[in-house]
């Protein structure tokens, strides 16, 4: 009898790697194409605050026309869900601007390897902050993945120090955000999709002063009439698809934490950035050195080492 149960065990574990395996899929096509339009659109229009405003309003947008309708059924959520999501959004916003302040200053492709250093932002806090320990190999793959960024971002044709200090604030940020919501969705009757819809809501409340006092309307204004004239009408299409591919690739993600582990996602996360630093060198032309790849290349080597020593 122990026979068939195994059969069922095997089968059912081999459906959820299939279902993670689609998850990872799709939230890395969705990603590729929010940074292209992103970076189209900061090109046109370098106002970070604002465009990561928008992308934050568009989710919310999207996703309360969603239950409105009832595409989607409406959390039931009180006073002490909002209380535990409000260090996540403080996370989530933070490390949103500042990843896309990065991405308006250098190319997306040296963000996304600097981006690759998470998992080592990740065990430094997981060992300093929350006391947990790690065996030796986890500790030895931080040396290429840090020395991999190190190695690319010295090497980089257009280093910006605020494109740098941006990509690192974000790879902090990330860290506690994805501690604390994989806190946050433990035992909670929120799916992983309402979980990232009310994050949404929660940061671009966050948000709007900030991007206001940081840009605000004068600012865009102008720039927004320049951008009109460069590109075109259309140019309010790439805004709106940075927007939508945003929300998308997020809650993509957001669906498959509420499957697997913070690690899991970091690691997840870190190829990801595979598909996105390769898709945008070639659309962008962006020159690279082969020193400069080499260093992209160690770390994500350190990331692949990460993964089997925290196995
Ligand atoms: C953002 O704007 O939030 C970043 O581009 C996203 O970074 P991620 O690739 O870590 O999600």
């Amino acid at each position: 009898r122990l026979q068939p149960i195994k059969a069922e065990e095997t089968k059912s574990e081999t459906a959820r790697r299939v279902k993670i395996g689609i998850y990872f899929a799709t939230w890395w096509a969705l990603n590729v194409v929010f940074n292209i339009y992103n970076k189209k659109v900061l090109n046109a229009f370098p106002f970070p605050w604002l465009t990561s405003t928008l992308s934050l309003a568009c989710g919310s947008l999207i996703m309360l026309v969603s239950w409105a309708i009832r595409i989607a059924e409406a959390p039931k959520t009180d006073f002490e869900f909002w209380k535990t999501l409000f260090p996540v959004a403080v996370a989530h916003t933070i490390g949103h601007v500042a990843a896309t302040v990065s991405m308006s200053k250098v190319a997306v492709s040296f963000t996304h390897i600097i981006k690759s250093g998470e998992p080592a932002f990740s065990v430094l806090v997981s060992r300093f902050i929350l006391g947990d320990t790690f065996p030796a190999g986890v500790y030895m793959s931080l040396i290429p993945i840090i020395g991999g960024c190190a190695l690319a971002a010295v090497t980089e044709l257009n280093f910006n120090m605020i494109g740098f200090m941006g990509a690192m604030i974000s790879n902090l940020a990330f860290v506690f955000r994805n501690i604390f919501s994989k806190k946050g969705m433990k035992g909670k009757s929120v799916s992983g999709m309402n979980y990232y819809a009310c994050l949404s809501m929660l940061s671009l409340l966050i948000l709007t002063p900030f991007a206001i006092v940081v840009e605000g309307p004068q600012m865009w204004t102008a720039g927004w009439q320049t951008a009109v004239s460069q590109i075109g009408p259309h140019f309010i299409w790439w805004v709106a698809a940075q927007s939508v591919f945003y929300h998308l690739y997020n809650q993509v993600s957001y669906m498959s934490l509420d499957e697997i582990s913070p690690l899991t996602f970091s690691i997840g996360n870190t190829m990801k950035r595979i598909s996105v630093i390769v898709s945008s060198i070639i659309i962008f032309h962006t020159p690279v050195r082969p020193v400069n790849a080499l260093g992209a290349a160690i770390a994500i080597l350190g990331t692949f080492l990460y993964s089997q020593a925290t196995q």
